[in-house]
């Protein structure tokens, strides 16, 4: 792999105490491209802009999937990558639904491996602090037909970030617009999935909530997931999920609360979830808690759930298990609690950058 160093770090300049998500990027990317049917050898260079043409298959078609994983530091200051390999597996996954050649697994971690001894500084130790990583393909041949891409290119940044704890996270039930259908690409991380959110999710910002929960495209009436996050209910002392299906993203912090939440004793159920049974529970007052999970937040509390004319406000649990997996799966992730699960890696580094 062609490594050239950046000559001038920009770590010195970045104010760590005011860190916006997703806006500040470390020193180095790695690019690869795909030509002739094959992945060409990698480069890792400085972050910067990338050569592009306006007849770039991605700009026209938008077949483009992407990644979201973080990188911590445990207290001996190595940096640990959580559960990096499901990632990997469901970049994969992804590509084979939007007709992207698969990523090499060497490609991949090695990548990774290279750019986070290069950048290391940008992942900071103290509480809170992590690297987020973001791989990412998209279709780069010069070509304006509706067809898939022949040339593709795989690209890692990396960007550090910091827990961002919001006030109150309201959510309104979406009951027009849906985010993923069956037999289409929810599953996946394709970037247009993300795209189609934007607009309702202004609408419902502009109505006071923070985020948007999407529903079953064909009845609307089964709950499958909040903005980019996975959601739980806790009924009774139940925890309850969205049982997956391929409108639903398969969330690697999902599995790993359903995991912890089993071995702390808690059940948990994946099941379709009517949206009526959850007004129900609430007028019951059986529905104590209410989550969501991802990358990002790790866990997020939830405020309010708005349905029609009804805004459900969540009790603060006082056993809440949000509060609970939380500290369960960050112990874990910065190598704070003993990892039982083989979650956590530390970096390889196959051969020494030079
Ligand atoms: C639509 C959607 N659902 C759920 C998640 C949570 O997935 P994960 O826990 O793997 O970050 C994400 C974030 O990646 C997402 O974009």
């Amino acid at each position: 792999m062609k490594i050239t160093r950046t000559i001038d770090s920009r770590l010195k300049l970045i104010d760590f105490s005011d860190l916006p998500f997703g806006r500040v990027f470390s020193d180095h990317m790695l690019v690869c491209n795909y030509r002739n049917g094959e992945w060409q050898v990698p480069e890792i260079l400085p972050y910067g802009p990338i050569p592009m043409n306006p007849s770039s298959q991605v700009l026209h078609y938008g077949q483009s999937i992407f990644e979201g994983m973080k990188a911590f530091k445990n207290p001996n200051n190595e940096v640990l990558f959580f559960r990096r390999e499901e990632n990997f597996n469901r970049l994969n996954r992804s590509a084979v639904r939007m007709s992207i050649p698969d990523i090499p697994k060497d490609i991949f971690m090695d990548g990774i491996d290279k750019l986070l001894l290069l950048d290391s500084d940008w992942c900071k130790a103290e509480e809170g602090y992590s690297l987020y990583i973001r791989p990412f393909i998209f279709a780069s041949s010069n070509c304006i037909k509706a067809s898939s891409s022949e040339e593709f290119t795989f690209i890692i940044i990396t960007s550090p970030t910091t827990t961002y704890y919001p006030d109150e996270v309201n959510l309104v039930i979406e009951e027009h617009y849906t985010r993923a259908s069956k037999g289409g690409v929810g599953f996946a991380k394709a970037a247009g999935n993300y795209a189609a959110t934007f607009y309702p999710t202004k609408l419902a910002n502009s109505k006071g909530f923070q985020q948007v929960i999407w529903m079953d495209s064909k009845e609307h009436k089964y709950i499958e997931e909040c903005g980019t996050m996975n959601i739980w209910f806790r009924i009774g002392d139940k925890l309850i999920t969205p049982k997956l299906s391929d409108s639903i993203l398969d969330g690697i912090t999902r599995d790993s609360i359903i995991t912890l939440a089993r071995d702390i004793g808690i059940v948990v159920e994946e099941i379709k979830v009517l949206v009526h049974d959850l007004v129900e529970a609430y007028d019951a007052g059986q529905l104590k808690e209410v989550f969501g999970t991802g990358t990002a937040v790790a866990v997020s509390p939830i405020t309010s759930i708005t349905f029609r004319e009804k805004k459900m406000i969540l009790p603060t649990a006082e056993d809440s298990f949000a509060l609970r997996l939380k500290e369960e799966m960050q112990g874990i992730q910065r190598g704070k609690f003993k990892d039982a699960y083989g979650w956590t890696t530390k970096i390889i580094s196959r051969d020494m950058i030079s």
